[in-house]
């Protein structure tokens, strides 16, 4: 009885080391992985951080991110829309898809991945996901996303209207969510996303506007800066905003901008808490967006069919603060609370309101930023 317990035991050790140790030689001759699926993305890797990211937290790792949205959220458990999740039907079929209303700008990162789904053997759904994993990594305080390959080609364009807008109410917007299979506290975990956001949809000269203060960094920031009262728009604009979906900002004079969908959903009784929640813990931030980041990469997929490839994933760059700071000039007299939670105390940053880095191809690389 002992004697056999002890033989189990030991070919069970046997089965998980075999699991875990085994790797395979991948083709180019270089590296190993944990399954031949995997090889593929070893040079992939290397080829958008040097040809696309350029190392850095850039305006095309925000686009990148961008697609794991406008491609994965067009599904619907109701049968509402046709569109089959998280498949790559936004690169496949670019000219249906980045000509939807709500998909505007996102030709800019539908353009910049079609290279690379040429030069390697890999499905466009798996290009997305792993686009907007690496760059992340290049964003200080963003997490280490699940990665998983297998997600095969779409075969048909998603149908327009299922991608929530800006100028959206927080109804229409949970109400979508729910159809695509999200929870209210996952879409308020998804916005995390925004705090590396810019648009440049809203200004005449294609100038990227951030959502926060800190854009090359994955941080609260975005957060808090929400919360606050706005008072204006940026570049004292007169003309028509993106249909209703911009409002007034707390930072405008220093070039940055508000949706309203985040204003609302930073107000709202389901998502108040929530946001706040994440405004002085940088670590529940990141596990929060991870998580639902597995999710949103694997809509409309059989994860049971998809293989673990994270091992591809670098750790990204560390956060740069623990905590969100009120920006210099404002302070907690201008918070809009509706949250019950008492709110935490934070930190001011010292000295006059700073200028949000801006580049003048309105390509916000860090590298052509001045200093
Ligand atoms: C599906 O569309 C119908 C008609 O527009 C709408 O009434 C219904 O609420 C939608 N269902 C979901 C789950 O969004
Ligand atoms: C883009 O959409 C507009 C209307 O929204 C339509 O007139 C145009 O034909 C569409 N273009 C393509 C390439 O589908
Ligand atoms: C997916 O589509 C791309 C672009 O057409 C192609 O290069 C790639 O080989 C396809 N992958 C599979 C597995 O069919
Ligand atoms: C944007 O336009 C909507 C109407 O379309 C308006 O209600 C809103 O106040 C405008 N936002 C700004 C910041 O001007
Ligand atoms: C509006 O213009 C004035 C004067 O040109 C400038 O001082 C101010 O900072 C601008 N405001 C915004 C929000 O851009
Ligand atoms: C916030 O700043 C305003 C003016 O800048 C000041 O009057 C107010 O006392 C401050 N409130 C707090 C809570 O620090
Ligand atoms: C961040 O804020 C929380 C309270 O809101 C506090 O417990 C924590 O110590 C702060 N972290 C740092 C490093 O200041």
């Amino acid at each position: 009885m002992v004697f056999k317990l002890t033989l189990a035991t030991v070919a069970l050790a046997a089965l998980v080391g075999a699991a875990n140790y085994r790797r395979v030689s991948c083709p180019d001759g270089i590296n190993t992985a944990t399954n031949e699926a995997c090889c593929a993305f070893f040079a992939l890797r290397d080829d958008l951080q040097t040809n696309l990211f350029e190392n850095e937290c850039s305006e095309d790792v925000h686009e990148s991110l961008r697609l794991t949205f406008h491609d994965g959220v067009s599904f619907s458990k109701s049968g509402n829309f046709s569109g089959g999740g998280a498949d790559g039907s936004i690169l496949l079929f670019a000219d249906i898809e980045t000509n939807f209303s709500e998909n505007l700008g996102t030709e800019d990162g539908t353009d910049a991945l079609a290279p690379f789904l040429t030069r390697h053997l890999v499905t466009a759904g798996d290009l997305i996901q792993f686009a907007a994993a690496i760059g992340l990594t290049n964003c200080p305080g963003a997490p280490r996303l699940q990665f998983l390959v297998g997600r095969p080609n779409a075969t048909a364009a998603a149908e327009d209207g299922a991608i929530p807008g800006p100028a959206d109410s927080v109804d229409t917007i949970l109400a979508r969510f729910a159809d695509a299979g999200f929870t209210s506290d996952e879409v308020v975990r998804l916005l995390a996303s925004h705090s590396i956001a810019r648009s440049d949809t809203i200004v005449p000269n294609h100038q990227a506007v951030p959502f926060d203060s800190t854009p090359f960094n994955f941080d609260t920031q975005f957060f808090l800066e929400v919360l606050l009262r706005g008072t204006a728009v940026p570049f004292n604009r007169t003309e028509p905003n993106i249909s209703g979906g911009e409002i007034d900002s707390p930072l405008a004079a220093e070039g940055e901008m508000r949706l309203q969908s985040d204003f609302a959903l930073a107000r709202d009784s389901r998502t108040a808490c929530e946001w706040q929640s994440m405004v002085d813990d940088q670590t529940l931030m990141m596990e929060n967006f991870r998580t639902s980041m597995m999710k949103l990469s694997n809509v409309g997929q059989d994860i049971s069919k998809l293989i673990d490839c994270s091992e591809l994933i670098p750790e990204p760059l560390p956060a740069t603060k623990p905590n969100a700071t009120f920006p210099a000039g404002t302070n907690s007299s201008e918070l809009q609370l509706t949250c019950a939670s008492p709110f935490p105390s934070l930190a001011t940053d010292p000295g006059q309101a700073t200028q949000i880095p801006e580049c003048p191809d309105g390509d916000l690389n860090l590298a052509d930023c001045p200093s």
